[in-house]
């Protein structure tokens, strides 16, 4: 392993710490956290700035300058940020990357040829290809099965079996998975159990905690939250799995830029105030639609007749921004429906502050095929909003204006 940096403090001005080593902290005080950990700032700044640099001064052939060697072993800004992922998500260590996927990437390439997975049935589109198209062409084999049935994980493991990935609540049906039993089913066989945290954020849920080995951060989504910046965290509390993420962070090369993660280490300072904001509008907007006439079914972990709310209620702090549903009239509907929105934006993603409306089959996941889709459980008028910090009353009226539309 390269040493990019001198082992003592050299009495440089900034703070150490790299690749977020912390010593994680109180849930209660996350949102505290947020605001003030990390930070590797110089002097008297009041935040970490973009450090620019691709590569750091020697004092002599033999001796580093400071703390740094080259930005793509360990930079000052995203070393900051990867300190702020690791304390808000209860780790030793976390890795920033140049997006989600990179992330989900790197704890693929943990694996070797012979090595088998257990992933969930119903994942984000391009974790799905990854697992079906990428890494059985290096010998990793797959099994996708129902994750919110833990009995389901148990009987699809095996000795072979190195990882146990899923999502939850997943996108984009926000099915609910037991992450403890999930985690307990994996480590029966020493396999390493993997969790996309994605859609809740450390805010709403904290995967270490509940037993898993790694959690996964699309950090373009909530922990950014302002959709004007792509990047991926992988978190751990295991030092054999950390230093092999961080030889992967490295060797591979796919690491966050400076001016990404300052602008997702901002993010993450209001990151507990606008959970605590989508939450209470993805639950009113759930009670809208559940409602209303026009709508067949609704799927929001938050609602007593979701299949996964009990455990939702164990595991999450809240119930998440996301709403999935579908209208009666199914795929002429959506269409309608996304037509007639006024205040909400009709895009990918997710976690941003403004509220955005997507149909998964024609928009996310139209690589997949017919037969794809319906393993999936993904109807092709299946619509999915990702509700954002507006006014409560703004959203559920722009919703209802939606739904009239369609009747
Ligand atoms: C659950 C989930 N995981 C991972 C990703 C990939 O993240 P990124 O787009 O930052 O690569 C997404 C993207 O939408 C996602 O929804």
């Amino acid at each position: 392993m390269p040493s990019e940096e001198s082992s003592e403090d050299d009495g440089n001005s900034n703070p150490p710490a790299r690749n977020g080593r912390t010593d994680g902290g109180d849930p209660e005080t996350l949102d505290t956290r947020a605001i003030h950990a990390g930070e590797q700032k110089p002097d008297n700044a009041l935040v970490t700035p973009i450090y620019a640099n691709a590569t750091y001064e020697y004092e002599s052939s033999t001796a580093l300058g400071g703390r740094y060697r080259y930005s793509r072993m360990s930079a000052p800004t995203r070393g900051d940020l990867e300190s702020v992922v690791a304390n808000l998500e209860g780790a030793t260590h976390a890795y920033a990357f140049a997006s989600g996927m990179a992330a989900i990437d790197a704890v693929f390439s943990l694996l070797s040829a012979g090595d088998h997975v257990v992933a969930g049935s119903s994942l984000y589109a391009e974790t799905y290809d990854l697992l079906a198209d990428v890494y059985p062409r290096y010998g990793v084999s797959v099994t996708h099965v129902d994750v919110t049935d833990p009995d389901a994980v148990r009987d699809a493991v095996r000795e072979e079996t190195a990882l146990v990935y899923v999502e939850t609540p997943t996108n984009p049906l926000l099915r609910v998975v037991d992450i403890a039993a999930v985690a307990d089913a994996a480590h029966e066989v020493d396999a390493v159990a993997a969790v996309d945290n994605t859609f809740a954020s450390p805010a709403l849920q904290r995967p270490l905690e509940l037993g898993a080995d790694l959690s996964v951060e699309s950090l373009t989504k909530y922990l950014n939250g302002h959709s004007d910046a792509i990047g991926g965290s992988v978190a751990t509390r295991d030092a054999d799995l950390a230093l092999r993420l961080e030889k992967t962070q490295y060797t591979r090369g796919a690491v966050l830029g400076p001016f990404e993660s300052f602008l997702v280490r901002r993010g993450a300072k209001t990151l507990q105030a606008r959970m605590d904001r989508h939450c209470r509008n993805a639950a009113a907007v759930a009670d809208a639609l559940v409602s209303h006439a026009a709508v067949d079914t609704v799927y929001y972990p938050g609602l007593d007749s979701h299949p996964g709310h009990e455990v939702a209620a164990e595991q999450m702090a809240d119930f998440g921004g996301m709403v999935a549903f579908e209208l009666s009239g199914g795929v002429d509907d959506a269409t309608e429906f996304v037509a007639a929105l006024e205040t909400v934006t009709i895009a990918e993603s997710l976690g941003g502050v403004e509220s955005l409306v997507e149909v998964p089959a024609a928009m996310t996941h139209q690589d997949f095929t017919a037969e794809e889709l319906h393993a999936a459980g993904i109807d092709p008028g299946l619509v999915r909003l990702s509700v954002g910090i507006e006014r409560e009353a703004d959203l559920v009226a722009d919703v209802r204006r939606g739904l009239d539309a369609v009747l």
